[in-house]
C-alpha cells in the first residue's frame, strides 16, 4: 500500500471538505439509464444550488425531446435563445455561449442552455 504524506503534493484529497469548498465552482454531469431521473435530478441540484446564492448552470442537452419547456413557462424565462445556435457555430467562444444563456426571471443565480420547444437536432442543420 502507499502511504501519501500530508501537505505535500502526493497527499491525498482530504476526505472531509466543507461545504463551502465542495460548493465552489465545477461541473456536475448527471449520467444514468434512461428514465432513471437523469434530468429530474439535474434540475433539483440546479434548484438547491441557485436557492444558496451559487451561480448555475443548468445545460439541458436533450437533443430529440427539448427539456426546457418542460421544466418551466415560458413566461418564466426572459428570453428565448437555444443551445442550437452554439452548436451550429463555426466557432464557439464564451461570448456566444454566454449570449445564448437563458436567464429566469424570478431566480437570479440561474441560468439554462437547452434547446427550445419543437427543435431537434436536425433545426440548426
Ligand atoms: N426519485 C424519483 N422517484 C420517483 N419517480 C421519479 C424520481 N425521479 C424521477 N422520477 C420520475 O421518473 C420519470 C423519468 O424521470 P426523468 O425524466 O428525470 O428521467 P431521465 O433519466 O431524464 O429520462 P430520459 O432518459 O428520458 O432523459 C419521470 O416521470 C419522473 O417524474
Ligand atoms: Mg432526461
Amino acid at each position: 500500500m502507499i502511504s501519501f504524506k500530508k501537505n505535500t503534493i502526493f497527499s491525498r484529497e482530504p476526505a472531509e471538505k466543507k461545504e463551502d469548498e465542495i460548493l465552489h465552482g465545477g461541473v456536475l454531469a448527471v449520467w444514468g439509464s434512461p428514465g432513471s431521473g437523469k434530468t429530474t435530478v439535474a434540475v433539483k441540484l440546479a434548484k438547491y444550488l441557485a436557492d444558496k446564492k451559487k451561480n448555475v448552470v443548468l445545460v439541458l442537452c436533450d437533443m430529440t425531446a427539448p427539456m426546457l419547456p418542460c421544466i418551466c413557462a415560458p413566461s418564466e424565462l426572459e428570453c428565448e435563445k437555444s443551445l442550437g445556435s452554439i452548436l451550429s457555430a463555426t466557432h464557439v467562444t464564451e461570448p456566444l455561449v454566454k449570449y445564448n444563456m437563458i436567464t429566469h426571471k424570478k431566480m437570479a443565480y440561474l441560468t439554462m442552455i437547452g434547446m427550445l420547444k419543437g427543435e431537434n437536432e436536425y433545426t440548426y442543420t
